[in-house]
């Protein structure tokens, strides 16, 4: 079996989670074409550097993530830091001749995943991007049903993804709220994975129009080597100004023929993480949110309609890659098994030298669509999708 190299950059919570689902895939998928090796974690705190080679088994730890690129023993960069600091690390990994996998979004504006897409197509690397809902089982599933036909003519989807991350005003002004470390806000940070999913079961959206707001001007500064952006300040503290956006929604058109609706929120009070789509067809419908992401609900039309309602149908190893984590119906998988999927993808693309889904075309499908959505925000019109990639 083949063994791969990896560096890892940036060791927050998605480093970590990427690094710990690599360890695990062994274990779970006897059938997968390559195994990953922790060659280099990259991160500018020790802790963390320290952390890695301790805790998770990386042969080194480094600052400079240049060292890491250029390690002969490095055949793929996974990219987890700030999304500003995307484009550079992907191009210089592309450059050097090695596959990147990237977290959402690459780069935190539509022009910077531009260039990055460029980078690997040019340098013929693989690509992934951490659009990780793609791999929830039943949303799998969904994506068959909806191919199949079972839903009919699609007439309208509706995506959200409300989560209460940044609701808490006294939540620190981590680089996720600063236009220089994340880009835009929620439409980089979460609307990504909404209209990416949208696009997935749906086909491309062609023109949209939408709105945006900040709700929480101000936070605290943060404090050196604390936390994340689910970390407190203190009333007092020292603050500082957020520069994009909490909130963005959309209306949509797709390709063919139905119309959509999105929104995505921070600092919405209520919904903790939904991440959640509706889709109607003409002979059917689905739901499927990540807070019960274990179970999708089906509506189909038949000549019966005495009981017509949503069904619940239970995640189980019936559906895609779910056996590989535990066996029966209703026994249930979390977000990090997603990763673990995701992971798995990426190496067996590389093994086998087929380009991996979703990958920088898909991350610049959905930038094209963010750009239009930010023309609107400045026209107040109705903006034609254009690819970002030909501008
Ligand atoms: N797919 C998902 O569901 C998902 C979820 C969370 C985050 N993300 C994405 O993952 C990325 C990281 O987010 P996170 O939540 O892990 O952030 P985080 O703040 O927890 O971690 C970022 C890490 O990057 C490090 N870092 C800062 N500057 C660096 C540099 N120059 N070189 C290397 N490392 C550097 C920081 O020290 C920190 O350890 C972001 O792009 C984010 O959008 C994706």
């Amino acid at each position: 079996m083949k063994e791969l190299g990896i560096a890892v950059i940036g060791f927050g919570w998605m480093g970590k989670a990427h690094t710990r689902s690599y360890l695990r895939i062994p274990t779970l998928f006897p059938d997968r074409s390559a195994n990953a090796r922790l060659v280099y974690c990259v991160d500018p705190m020790e802790s963390r550097r320290t952390e890695a080679v301790r805790d998770f088994g990386f042969a080194h730890a480094t600052a400079d993530p240049q060292e890491a690129i250029d390690h002969p023993d490095v055949d793929a960069v996974i990219v987890c830091a700030p999304n500003m600091l995307h484009e550079e690390l992907c191009v210089a990994a592309a450059q050097a001749g090695k596959h990147v996998f990237c977290e959402k979004p690459v780069g935190g504006t539509p022009e910077q995943t531009a260039r990055v897409e460029l980078a690997a197509r040019s340098a013929g690397v693989i690509s992934g991007v951490g659009y990780n809902y793609r791999w929830a089982p039943l949303v799998q599933y969904a994506k068959q049903l909806i191919d199949d036909g079972v839903l009919g003519e699609i007439t309208n989807y509706r995506g959200r993804f409300f989560s209460m991350y940044g609701s808490d005003p006294l939540g620190l002004l981590s680089w996720r709220f600063e236009f220089d470390g994340a880009g835009y806000g929620v439409s980089s940070d979460i609307l990504s994975h909404s209209m990416d999913l949208a696009m997935m079961l749906n086909g491309p959206i062609t023109e949209v129009v939408g709105q945006k707001e900040t709700f929480i001007p101000q936070r605290p500064l943060p404090k050196p080597d604390a936390g994340s952006h689910y970390s407190r300040g203190e009333v007092g503290d020292p603050t500082g100004p957020v520069t994009n956006e909490d909130y963005t929604g959309a209306l949509t058109r797709f390709a063919n023929g139905s119309v959509g609706t999105f929104e995505a929120s921070r600092n919405i009070v209520g919904p903790q993480s939904q991440m959640a789509f509706d889709i109607h067809g003409t002979k059917g419908a689905l739901r499927w949110n990540l807070e019960t992401m274990n179970e999708l609900q089906v509506f189909l039309i038949d000549d019966n309609n005495t009981h017509d309602g949503y069904t619940t149908v239970y995640a189980g190893d019936r559906f895609p890659f779910h056996g590989a984590f535990v066996p029966g119906d209703a026994n249930a998988i979390g977000y990090e098994d997603l990763k673990v999927i995701e992971c798995l993808q990426f190496l067996n693309a590389i093994a086998t030298g087929e380009q991996h889904e979703p990958g920088f075309k898909e991350a610049l499908n959905y930038v094209s669509v963010q750009q239009a959505l930010v023309s609107s925000w400045e026209s107040n019109s109705w903006q034609k999708v254009v690819d970002v990639g030909l501008q």
